[in-house]
Protein backbone atom coordinates (compact mmCIF):
# COMPACT_ATOMS: atom_id res chain seq x y z
CA UNK A 1 0.00 0.00 0.00
CA UNK A 2 1.58 3.61 -0.65
CA UNK A 3 1.65 5.90 2.19
CA UNK A 4 0.91 9.17 0.92
CA UNK A 5 1.65 10.98 4.49
CA UNK A 6 3.13 14.17 3.64
CA UNK A 7 2.50 14.74 0.16
CA UNK A 8 1.31 17.61 -1.57
CA UNK A 9 -1.56 18.06 -2.92
CA UNK A 10 -3.42 20.72 -4.76
CA UNK A 11 -7.23 20.45 -5.27
CA UNK A 12 -9.30 22.80 -7.15
CA UNK A 13 -13.00 23.42 -7.05
CA UNK A 14 -12.42 22.32 -3.19
CA UNK A 15 -15.28 24.63 -1.97
CA UNK A 16 -17.90 21.99 -1.78
CA UNK A 17 -19.16 18.39 -3.96
CA UNK A 18 -17.03 16.27 -4.88
CA UNK A 19 -13.67 18.35 -4.43
CA UNK A 20 -14.31 18.65 -0.52
CA UNK A 21 -15.00 15.07 -0.48
CA UNK A 22 -11.53 14.75 -2.10
CA UNK A 23 -9.74 17.63 -0.45
CA UNK A 24 -10.51 15.50 3.35
CA UNK A 25 -9.76 12.22 1.95
CA UNK A 26 -6.30 13.68 0.97
CA UNK A 27 -6.12 15.48 4.25
CA UNK A 28 -7.24 12.13 6.39
CA UNK A 29 -4.24 10.45 4.37
CA UNK A 30 -1.77 13.09 6.13
CA UNK A 31 -1.37 14.74 1.89
CA UNK A 32 -1.06 18.67 2.82
CA UNK A 33 -3.83 20.16 1.22
CA UNK A 34 -4.61 23.13 -0.99
CA UNK A 35 -7.68 24.61 -1.38
CA UNK A 36 -8.64 26.27 -4.49
CA UNK A 37 -11.75 27.67 -6.00
CA UNK A 38 -13.77 31.15 -6.59
CA UNK A 39 -15.14 31.06 -2.95
CA UNK A 40 -13.08 31.91 -0.04
CA UNK A 41 -15.48 31.53 2.60
CA UNK A 42 -16.43 28.07 1.49
CA UNK A 43 -13.20 27.57 1.23
CA UNK A 44 -12.30 28.29 4.92
CA UNK A 45 -14.98 26.30 5.77
CA UNK A 46 -13.29 23.22 4.57
CA UNK A 47 -9.91 24.26 5.77
CA UNK A 48 -11.04 24.75 9.30
CA UNK A 49 -13.06 21.26 9.26
CA UNK A 50 -9.28 19.74 8.07
CA UNK A 51 -7.26 21.59 10.99
CA UNK A 52 -9.83 20.80 12.94
CA UNK A 53 -9.62 16.95 12.20
CA UNK A 54 -5.46 17.31 13.12
CA UNK A 55 -4.01 18.07 9.20
CA UNK A 56 -3.09 21.07 7.45
CA UNK A 57 -4.91 23.36 4.49
CA UNK A 58 -3.92 26.56 2.96
CA UNK A 59 -6.94 28.12 1.36
CA UNK A 60 -5.54 29.98 -2.51
CA UNK A 61 -8.72 31.70 -4.21
CA UNK A 62 -8.26 31.11 -7.90
CA UNK A 63 -11.00 31.86 -10.73
CA UNK A 64 -10.13 28.63 -13.03
CA UNK A 65 -10.58 30.96 -15.70
CA UNK A 66 -7.89 33.41 -14.86
CA UNK A 67 -4.18 32.06 -15.97
CA UNK A 68 -2.30 34.64 -13.77
CA UNK A 69 -4.06 33.29 -10.54
CA UNK A 70 -3.49 29.53 -11.85
CA UNK A 71 0.09 30.42 -11.95
CA UNK A 72 0.11 31.92 -8.97
CA UNK A 73 -1.71 29.38 -7.12
CA UNK A 74 1.17 26.96 -8.06
CA UNK A 75 3.75 29.67 -6.94
CA UNK A 76 2.53 30.00 -3.55
CA UNK A 77 2.09 26.28 -3.15
CA UNK A 78 5.14 25.69 -3.47
CA UNK A 79 6.56 28.43 -1.28
CA UNK A 80 4.29 27.20 1.43
CA UNK A 81 3.96 23.66 1.09
CA UNK A 82 6.59 22.55 -1.48
CA UNK A 83 5.93 21.11 -4.90
CA UNK A 84 3.02 19.48 -5.93
CA UNK A 85 2.78 15.64 -5.50
CA UNK A 86 -0.62 15.25 -6.40
CA UNK A 87 -2.89 17.68 -8.90
CA UNK A 88 -6.86 16.98 -8.65
CA UNK A 89 -8.19 19.13 -11.50
CA UNK A 90 -11.82 18.54 -9.99
CA UNK A 91 -13.31 22.36 -10.95
CA UNK A 92 -16.19 21.89 -13.24
CA UNK A 93 -18.87 23.50 -14.83
CA UNK A 94 -21.83 22.55 -17.11
CA UNK A 95 -23.69 23.95 -19.50
CA UNK A 96 -25.94 21.71 -22.07
CA UNK A 97 -27.43 22.31 -25.08
CA UNK A 98 -27.01 20.47 -28.50
CA UNK A 99 -24.67 21.93 -31.42
CA UNK A 100 -27.94 23.20 -33.03
CA UNK A 101 -28.58 25.35 -30.66
CA UNK A 102 -24.82 26.52 -29.07
CA UNK A 103 -24.35 29.39 -27.28
CA UNK A 104 -20.43 30.27 -27.45
CA UNK A 105 -20.22 31.90 -24.58
CA UNK A 106 -21.05 29.28 -22.58
CA UNK A 107 -18.59 27.41 -24.84
CA UNK A 108 -15.64 29.40 -24.04
CA UNK A 109 -16.66 29.39 -20.12
CA UNK A 110 -16.86 25.24 -20.42
CA UNK A 111 -13.85 24.56 -22.15
CA UNK A 112 -11.66 27.11 -19.93
CA UNK A 113 -12.89 25.72 -16.40
CA UNK A 114 -13.20 22.23 -17.64
CA UNK A 115 -10.05 21.58 -20.43
CA UNK A 116 -7.81 24.72 -20.34
CA UNK A 117 -7.28 25.03 -16.67
CA UNK A 118 -6.49 21.52 -16.58
CA UNK A 119 -3.88 21.47 -19.18
CA UNK A 120 -2.01 24.65 -17.85
CA UNK A 121 -1.59 23.11 -14.28
CA UNK A 122 -0.80 19.61 -16.01
CA UNK A 123 1.74 21.24 -18.32
CA UNK A 124 2.90 23.23 -14.75
CA UNK A 125 3.15 20.25 -12.62
CA UNK A 126 4.56 17.74 -14.58
CA UNK A 127 8.34 18.84 -15.30
CA UNK A 128 8.81 18.20 -11.62
CA UNK A 129 6.80 15.34 -11.47
CA UNK A 130 9.10 13.95 -14.15
CA UNK A 131 12.35 14.80 -12.16
CA UNK A 132 11.61 13.61 -8.99
CA UNK A 133 10.11 10.34 -10.68
CA UNK A 134 6.89 10.45 -8.62
CA UNK A 135 3.43 12.67 -8.65
CA UNK A 136 -0.56 11.69 -9.56
CA UNK A 137 -2.70 13.09 -11.78
CA UNK A 138 -6.19 13.21 -11.00
CA UNK A 139 -9.00 14.24 -13.74
CA UNK A 140 -12.48 14.79 -12.64
CA UNK A 141 -13.93 13.71 -16.04
CA UNK A 142 -17.83 12.33 -16.30
CA UNK A 143 -19.80 9.66 -17.70
CA UNK A 144 -19.97 12.32 -20.64
CA UNK A 145 -16.33 11.89 -20.62
CA UNK A 146 -16.73 8.50 -22.68
CA UNK A 147 -20.43 8.68 -23.95
CA UNK A 148 -21.90 10.41 -26.43
CA UNK A 149 -24.65 12.28 -24.42
CA UNK A 150 -27.42 14.28 -26.91
CA UNK A 151 -27.93 17.90 -25.58
CA UNK A 152 -25.05 17.92 -23.33
CA UNK A 153 -22.78 19.84 -26.02
CA UNK A 154 -19.99 21.44 -24.47
CA UNK A 155 -19.85 19.60 -21.32
CA UNK A 156 -19.70 16.76 -23.71
CA UNK A 157 -17.06 17.60 -25.53
CA UNK A 158 -14.53 19.34 -22.79
CA UNK A 159 -14.72 16.03 -20.57
CA UNK A 160 -14.03 13.64 -23.58
CA UNK A 161 -11.15 16.34 -24.25
CA UNK A 162 -10.05 15.95 -20.68
CA UNK A 163 -10.25 12.17 -20.76
CA UNK A 164 -8.38 11.82 -24.14
CA UNK A 165 -5.75 14.23 -22.15
CA UNK A 166 -5.58 12.18 -19.33
CA UNK A 167 -4.72 9.12 -21.43
CA UNK A 168 -1.58 11.17 -23.17
CA UNK A 169 -0.39 11.91 -19.88
CA UNK A 170 0.33 8.61 -18.52
CA UNK A 171 1.56 6.92 -21.65
CA UNK A 172 3.42 10.07 -21.82
CA UNK A 173 5.07 9.47 -18.49
CA UNK A 174 4.54 6.33 -17.77
CA UNK A 175 7.80 5.59 -17.40
CA UNK A 176 8.67 7.92 -14.91
CA UNK A 177 6.56 6.88 -12.17
CA UNK A 178 3.85 9.12 -12.76
CA UNK A 179 -0.07 7.99 -12.50
CA UNK A 180 -3.12 9.61 -14.13
CA UNK A 181 -6.15 9.00 -14.02
CA UNK A 182 -9.78 10.27 -15.70
CA UNK A 183 -12.61 9.54 -13.15
CA UNK A 184 -15.30 9.27 -14.77
CA UNK A 185 -18.44 8.94 -12.20
CA UNK A 186 -22.54 9.16 -13.68
CA UNK A 187 -24.46 11.72 -11.85
CA UNK A 188 -23.73 12.06 -8.16
CA UNK A 189 -25.39 14.05 -5.77
CA UNK A 190 -23.84 17.42 -5.52
CA UNK A 191 -24.92 21.16 -6.69
CA UNK A 192 -24.06 20.18 -10.12
CA UNK A 193 -25.91 16.83 -10.16
CA UNK A 194 -29.19 18.12 -8.61
CA UNK A 195 -29.60 20.95 -11.80
CA UNK A 196 -30.21 18.34 -13.75
CA UNK A 197 -33.90 18.03 -14.76
CA UNK A 198 -35.52 14.97 -14.25
CA UNK A 199 -32.99 13.06 -11.85
CA UNK A 200 -33.64 11.25 -9.30
CA UNK A 201 -31.29 11.91 -6.62
CA UNK A 202 -32.05 9.13 -4.51
CA UNK A 203 -30.23 6.65 -7.16
CA UNK A 204 -27.47 8.97 -7.70
CA UNK A 205 -23.49 8.69 -6.32
CA UNK A 206 -22.89 9.67 -3.05
CA UNK A 207 -19.55 12.01 -2.85
CA UNK A 208 -18.16 9.48 -0.72
CA UNK A 209 -18.60 6.44 -2.99
CA UNK A 210 -16.18 8.35 -5.55
CA UNK A 211 -13.72 9.52 -2.97
CA UNK A 212 -13.24 5.93 -1.75
CA UNK A 213 -12.51 4.68 -5.47
CA UNK A 214 -10.47 7.59 -5.15
CA UNK A 215 -8.36 6.66 -2.35
CA UNK A 216 -8.21 2.95 -3.69
CA UNK A 217 -6.68 4.18 -6.81
CA UNK A 218 -4.09 6.17 -4.76
CA UNK A 219 -3.08 3.38 -2.42
CA UNK A 220 -2.19 0.56 -4.83
CA UNK A 221 1.23 0.20 -4.95
CA UNK A 222 4.00 1.38 -7.36
CA UNK A 223 3.63 -1.41 -9.86
CA UNK A 224 0.12 -1.32 -10.39
CA UNK A 225 -1.62 0.40 -13.24
CA UNK A 226 -5.31 1.14 -13.24
CA UNK A 227 -7.53 3.22 -15.57
CA UNK A 228 -6.50 5.74 -17.10
CA UNK A 229 -10.22 6.09 -17.35
CA UNK A 230 -12.15 4.76 -14.24
CA UNK A 231 -16.08 4.48 -15.12
CA UNK A 232 -18.13 4.86 -11.70
CA UNK A 233 -21.83 4.24 -12.22
CA UNK A 234 -24.35 3.71 -9.63
CA UNK A 235 -26.24 0.55 -9.65
CA UNK A 236 -29.79 2.62 -10.19
CA UNK A 237 -31.18 4.18 -12.73
CA UNK A 238 -30.59 8.03 -12.31
CA UNK A 239 -33.22 8.79 -13.75
CA UNK A 240 -35.65 5.88 -12.75
N1 LIG B 1 -22.26 15.98 -9.97
C1 LIG B 1 -22.22 15.16 -11.00
O1 LIG B 1 -23.24 14.53 -11.34
C2 LIG B 1 -20.94 14.93 -11.75
C3 LIG B 1 -20.87 13.79 -12.57
C4 LIG B 1 -19.70 13.56 -13.27
C5 LIG B 1 -18.62 14.42 -13.16
N2 LIG B 1 -18.72 15.51 -12.36
C6 LIG B 1 -17.56 16.40 -12.31
O2 LIG B 1 -17.05 16.44 -11.00
C7 LIG B 1 -16.44 17.71 -10.73
C8 LIG B 1 -16.98 18.29 -9.44
O3 LIG B 1 -18.36 18.52 -9.62
P1 LIG B 1 -19.42 18.62 -8.43
O4 LIG B 1 -20.51 17.70 -8.77
O5 LIG B 1 -18.74 18.52 -7.13
O6 LIG B 1 -19.96 20.09 -8.73
P2 LIG B 1 -20.18 21.37 -7.81
O7 LIG B 1 -20.68 20.99 -6.47
O8 LIG B 1 -20.98 22.29 -8.68
O9 LIG B 1 -18.70 21.93 -7.63
C9 LIG B 1 -18.01 22.53 -8.68
C10 LIG B 1 -16.73 23.10 -8.15
O10 LIG B 1 -16.04 23.75 -9.23
C11 LIG B 1 -15.65 25.04 -8.80
N3 LIG B 1 -15.61 25.96 -9.94
C12 LIG B 1 -16.52 26.15 -10.91
N4 LIG B 1 -16.14 27.15 -11.73
C13 LIG B 1 -14.95 27.61 -11.24
C14 LIG B 1 -14.05 28.63 -11.65
N5 LIG B 1 -14.30 29.43 -12.70
N6 LIG B 1 -12.93 28.82 -10.92
C15 LIG B 1 -12.68 28.05 -9.84
N7 LIG B 1 -13.47 27.05 -9.43
C16 LIG B 1 -14.60 26.84 -10.12
C17 LIG B 1 -16.70 25.47 -7.78
O11 LIG B 1 -16.14 26.39 -6.87
P3 LIG B 1 -16.52 27.96 -6.77
O12 LIG B 1 -17.96 28.11 -7.17
O13 LIG B 1 -16.25 28.28 -5.32
O14 LIG B 1 -15.56 28.63 -7.69
C18 LIG B 1 -16.98 24.15 -7.07
O15 LIG B 1 -16.07 23.96 -6.02
C19 LIG B 1 -16.71 18.57 -11.97
O16 LIG B 1 -15.60 18.60 -12.80
C20 LIG B 1 -17.87 17.85 -12.64
O17 LIG B 1 -17.93 18.10 -14.02
C21 LIG B 1 -19.85 15.79 -11.63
Amino acid sequence: MTNLHGLVAVVTGASGGIGEGLAKMLAEEGVRVVLAARRAEELQRVAEEIRAAGSEALVLPTNMRDEAELLALLERTEQEFGPVDILVNNAGIARNQPIHALNMKHWDLVMEVNVRAPALLCSRVLPGMRERRRGYIINLSSEAGSFVFPGMGAYCISKNALRVMTQLIQEENQDRNIKAWAISPGMVDTAMGADMPGGNVENFLKVEEVVEVVRFLLKQGDNVRMGPEVLIRPMRDPFG
